[in-house]
């Protein structure tokens, strides 16, 4: 079976490598592999602090996607760093410890591990933390692992295992007799495929030649800073400032993503000096010493968005394409488990239990 991947990102790189372990002839189209999402993402791997009020069918995906990752990074060669300090989400003032409350009693009743901290409590794992910080909670089984080490590792493992990786623009979706046959490059050349799988990431909602989807680009600006001897945290911060979200991941020896805006905006990409300003000041708030860090880069990205945030995954309307879209906030997350079972799919026909309540099916526009 011959499988085509459009999008190079860590979705269709990881979908690539472990369809091609298991023995299928795996081609992966990208003009610039991993210059996506996957580029700008921070790399929080947190099914409790991530997933909103309600998302209990995408908490119950991402824990199963971050059980897997151990093993993931293993069968990558083990040199991409899973950092397992955690998460604290902070807090300032009295609305924030009422919000704080509210999410400690709902993971509470969700049998969810977490641990509600006083501001003390919470300096004493964080030092760097503000000393304005009133109260947090602490989330021991929120991770986060660096997306770019990550990406690297899957390109060079997808390139040992046998995929072949064609870095040219896709035009469109080549669609014989109602089946999805191959991709037109932008060149004109054609590809063909037994099967053709769409994780284009943003994009995935305007291919030409392939079913409308209801994937939208949501925005996201970010910065990267360095310095600090050691780094200033040693797990993720989040926090709510002035009813703005920030979060701040730490990577490798004293790196630091602040993250991230969310905007509806189409495929803009400007970097606005507005957010560049807002994300700075509240990384401020939360841990003063920011300030003192040097500005390494700032970029705009989009999120795969959908109606419910959850991804779309498995069989489309189109036969012979198959869905591995629709990320949103949790691409680097949902990568192992997005890369397993689309690789079952790929080989079985069907499948795992865990991601069928995503397939596109009643969630079409
Ligand atoms: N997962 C963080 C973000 O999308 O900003």
């Amino acid at each position: 079976m011959t499988v085509l991947v459009a999008g190079g990102g860590l979705i269709g790189l990881a979908i690539a490598w472990r369809a091609a372990r298991r023995g299928l002839a795996v081609t992966v189209v990208d003009e610039a592999p991993g210059s996506g999402a996957s580029r700008a993402a921070a790399g929080m791997l947190a099914p409790l602090t991530e997933a909103a009020y309600g998302e209990e069918a995408l908490r119950a995906l991402s824990r199963e996607s971050l059980a897997r990752y151990p093993a993931f990074l293993a069968e990558l060669g083990g040199g991409v760093e899973l950092r397992t300090e955690g998460t604290l989400e902070v807090g300032f003032d009295a609305d924030d410890m009422a919000a704080l409350d509210r999410l400690h009693a709902y993971y509470v009743e969700s049998d969810l591990p977490v641990t509600r901290l006083t501001g003390s409590a919470a300096r004493r794992r964080e030092p760097a933390l503000s000393p304005r910080v009133r109260g947090a909670l602490h989330a021991p089984s929120d991770h986060s692992i660096e997306p770019r080490g990550l990406h690297a590792a899957l390109l060079a493992a997808a390139a040992d295992a046998g995929v072949h990786i064609v870095r040219s623009r896709i035009g469109s979706l080549v669609v014989e007799d109602g089946r999805a046959v191959g991709l037109r490059l932008a060149d004109g050349a054609v590809l063909t495929g037994d099967t053709v799988v769409l994780a284009l990431g943003a994009w995935s909602g305007s291919l030409p030649g392939a079913p409308p989807l209801p994937v939208r680009p949501v925005k996201g600006q970010i910065l990267r800073l360095r310095g600090g001897a050691e780094g200033l945290l040693t797990g993720t911060v989040r926090a709510l400032v002035r009813g703005e979200s920030v979060y701040l991941v730490p990577f490798g020896a004293d790196g630091l993503v602040v993250g991230a805006t969310v905007e509806e905006r189409g495929f803009d990409g400007t970097v606005t000096a507005g957010a560049v300003h807002d994300l700075l000041r509240d990384a401020i708030e939360v841990v003063p010493e920011v300030a003192e860090l040097e500005l390494v880069e700032t970029l705009a990205r989009w999120r795969p968005g959908t109606p419910d945030n959850a991804p779309l995954l498995g069989p489309s309307p189109l036969p012979g394409l198959v869905l591995a879209t629709g990320h949103h906030r949790n691409g680097v997350l949902l990568t192992p488990a997005t890369a397993d079972a689309i690789a079952d799919l790929l080989t079985d026909g069907t499948l795992p239990p865990y991601a069928a309540p995503f397939t596109v099916d009643g969630r079409m526009p």
